[in-house]
C-alpha cells in the first residue's frame, strides 16, 4: 500500500521546533496554550498586515516567529466554531496536509477556545484532533510507484517523511478514536491503489490475491477459479471473461466480528479489471479509464479492510467478481444466449453491458449462500449515471426504503452522497426479449435504470441496494481529502452504514 504520513498524539503544549498549526476562530479566539503566541507583537503585526480575521478557509503563514522556537507558524481560520462539524474537521485536516510541504515535523494544536469547545458533540476536543488526523491521512495519498525519475531528485515532498503531531489535552481519547479512523483511511487508500493500478499488473488473479491479503487482519478469504465457477453454474459471469486470456476469479472475504448467530451484511462488487467493451468494442478515446472498471470491487475490498482493521462488531461478507472483458475469437458475440446461476437465460445483445452479467450471478450466489440481512452492490455500471448525476452523487436503486434511508443518512454524514432513482414494472419490461428470459440492454433511454432492473431480476426477498459508482469511483473532482484519480468512494459511506445501524 502507498505510504502516508506518520501521525502522533501529544499533550496540548506548543512545540519548540518544526511547523506549528494553530486554529483561530472568527474573533481570533484560540486555545489557551496559543494565546501568548497569538498576542506576540510580530504575530499581531502579520495579522494586521494581512487583515486576517479567522474567516473559514483563510490562513496566515508566518516564517520563524520570534516569540517561539518554531520555524513556521500557520494560523488557520475556522470561523464560527459552532458551525464546524466532523466533516469540516476532516476537511481541515486535508488542508493542513496540503500545507506541509516537505517538512519533517509538524504539530497541530488541535484545540479551540475553551468556551467554544463542546463536551460531547462534533466539537469535543478528542473528536477534533482525531478527525484532523484522519483528513490529513486521507489527503496524503499519491499513486507514484511508477514514477522512476521522481524518486531521488528531492523536489517532490514525500508525505512518508513527515511526522504530524496532534497536540491535545484529550490525547488518550483522541488516540483511541484515531485507531479506528486510521483503519478506515487504510481501507480508502487500498481501494484507491486497486483502482489506480493498471490492468497489465492487476488482472483477476492478482486482484483476488490482493483480497487474500486481508487474512492478515483476521478475515477468512476463499477464492473460486474458472473450474469451480463453471461447476457452480455462473454462466453469466463466465461469459464476460471467456474472451480474455486471463481466467476469472471470485473472492469471498468474510469478517466475523459479530455474534456467531447474527446473519451477515453483504457487499458485492463489480471487478472488471479492464472493459474494452468486448466484441461491442468501445471507441478508443478515454478507453484507458476502463482500468478503473473494478471500482466497485475495490471499494468492497477496502471496506472489508476497514471493518477488520477497526474490529467492527458485525459479521460482514464481501464478494467480488474479477474478470476482464476482451474481444477475441472465443469472446461472447452479440446475440449469444447464456444461462445464469439462477437458471434464467440472458440474451447478450451488447457485450459492453457486461457488469450486470457479473453481478447477476454474484447476487444470486450471495443471497443463497449467506442469507444476509441486506446486500449492497457497487458497480461502475453505466455511463448514463454520469449523464444523470455527474460526479457528486452515486445512483442508488433499492427494493427497500429503510436501507435506502440508512444509505442516504450515511451519505450525508460522510459526504459520500447517494441519490435514489426509481425502479418499476414499466422499466423492468424494457429488458424483455422474445428469445430468452431477458436481454442485457434496454433501449436508448433510462440506461442506468434498466441496468438496475436487470440486477433486480437476480434478487429475491433480501433487502438490496445497488450503487452505480461510474461517476464517483474514478475521475472524480479533487477535494480537500482526495487528489487522486481513484477516489476510494464508498468505503467511508458503507463503513458508516454499518457503524450506525448494524453493530452492537
Ligand atoms: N464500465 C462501463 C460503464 C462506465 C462508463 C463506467 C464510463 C465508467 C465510466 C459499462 O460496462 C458499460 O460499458 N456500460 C454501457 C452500457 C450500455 C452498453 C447499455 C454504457 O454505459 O454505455
Ligand atoms: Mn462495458
Ligand atoms: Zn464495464
Amino acid at each position: 500500500m502507498s505510504k502516508s504520513l506518520t501521525i502522533a498524539f501529544s499533550a496540548a503544549k506548543l512545540p519548540t521546533s518544526g511547523t506549528l498549526f494553530v486554529l483561530a476562530a472568527e474573533d481570533l479566539a484560540c486555545a489557551s496554550a496559543a494565546e501568548d503566541l497569538m498576542n506576540d507583537a510580530q504575530v499581531q503585526r502579520a495579522v494586521e498586515a494581512m487583515d486576517f480575521s479567522g474567516k473559514t478557509g483563510s490562513s496566515l503563514d508566518i516564517i520563524a516567529p520570534s516569540a517561539s522556537g518554531v520555524d513556521r507558524l500557520v494560523i488557520l481560520g475556522i470561523g464560527d466554531v459552532s458551525a464546524m462539524t466532523t466533516q469540516s474537521w476532516i476537511k481541515l485536516g486535508g488542508t493542513i496536509a496540503s500545507k506541509l510541504g516537505g517538512t519533517k515535523a509538524a504539530t497541530v494544536l488541535a484545540e479551540v477556545d475553551a468556551d467554544a469547545a463542546d463536551a460531547t458533540g462534533d466539537n469535543n476536543t478528542a473528536n477534533i484532533a482525531a478527525n484532523i488526523a484522519y483528513g490529513a491521512k486521507l489527503r496524503t495519498y499519491s499513486f507514484d510507484k511508477y514514477k522512476t525519475k521522481k524518486k531521488d531528485n528531492g523536489k517532490t515532498p514525500k508525505a512518508e517523511n513527515t511526522r504530524l503531531t496532534l497536540a491535545t489535552s484529550e490525547n488518550t481519547a483522541a488516540k483511541k478514536a484515531w485507531n479506528s479512523l486510521s483503519g478506515i483511511a487504510d481501507g480508502v487508500h487500498l481501494a484507491r491503489d486497486l483502482v489506480n493500478e493498471p490492468a497489465n499488473v492487476l488482472g483477476p488473479v492478482e486482484f483476488a490475491a490482493a483480497a487474500k491479503e486481508l487474512e492478515q487482519l483476521g478475515c477468512k478469504v476463499s477464492i473460486l477459479g474458472d473450474k469451480e465457477l463453471s461447476k457452480i453454474g455462473m454462466g453469466s459471469l463466465l461469459s464476460v471473461s471467456q474472451g480474455s486470456t486471463k481466467p476469472a476469479r471470485v473472492a469471498i472475504i468474510e469478517w466475523k466480528g459479530g455474534k456467531a448467530k447474527d446473519k451477515p451484511v453483504a457487499f458485492v462488487g463489480k471487478g472488471v479489471v479492464f472493459d474494452t467493451g468486448g466484441i461491442s468494442i468501445k471507441p478508443g478515446a478515454g478507453m484507458g479509464d476502463m482500468k478503473g472498471d473494478m471500482g466497485g470491487a475495490a471499494t468492497v475490498t477496502g471496506l472489508l479492510h476497514a471493518l477488520a482493521a477497526r474490529k467492527a462488531k458485525v459479521n460482514a461478507v464481501g464478494v467480488i467478481g474479477c474478470v476482464e472483458n476482451m474481444p477475441d475469437g472465443d469472446a461472447t458475440r452479440p446475440g449469444d444466449i447464456v444461462k445464469s446461476l439462477s437458471g434464467q437465460t440472458i440474451e447478450i445483445l451488447n457485450t459492453d453491458a457486461e457488469g450486470r452479467l457479473v453481478l447477476a450471478d454474484l447476487l444470486w450466489y450471495v443471497e443463497d449462500k449467506f442469507k444476509p440481512q441486506f446486500m449492497v452492490d457497487l458497480a461502475t455500471l453505466t455511463g448514463a449515471i454520469l449523464v444523470a448525476l455527474g460526479s457528486e452523487h452515486a445512483g442508488l436503486f433499492s427494493n427497500n426504503d429503510e436501507l435506502s434511508e440508512q444509505l442516504s443518512a450515511a451519505g450525508q454524514a460522510t459526504g459520500e452522497l447517494v441519490w435514489r432513482m426509481p425502479l418499476s414494472k414499466a422499466y423492468d419490461k424494457l429488458i424483455d426479449t422474445p428469445n430468452a428470459d431477458m436481454k442485457n440492454i434496454g433501449g436508448r433511454m433510462a440506461g442506468s435504470i434498466t441496468a438496475a432492473q436487470f440486477l433486480q431480476r437476480f434478487v429475491r426477498d433480501t433487502p438490496w441496494a445497488h450503487l452505480d459508482v461510474a461517476g464517483t469511483a474514478m475521475n472524480a473532482p479533487k477535494s480537500e481529502i482526495s487528489q487522486s484519480w481513484a477516489s476510494g468512494y464508498g468505503v467511508r459511506l458503507l463503513d458508516r452504514l454499518v457503524a450506525d445501524n448494524y453493530e452492537g
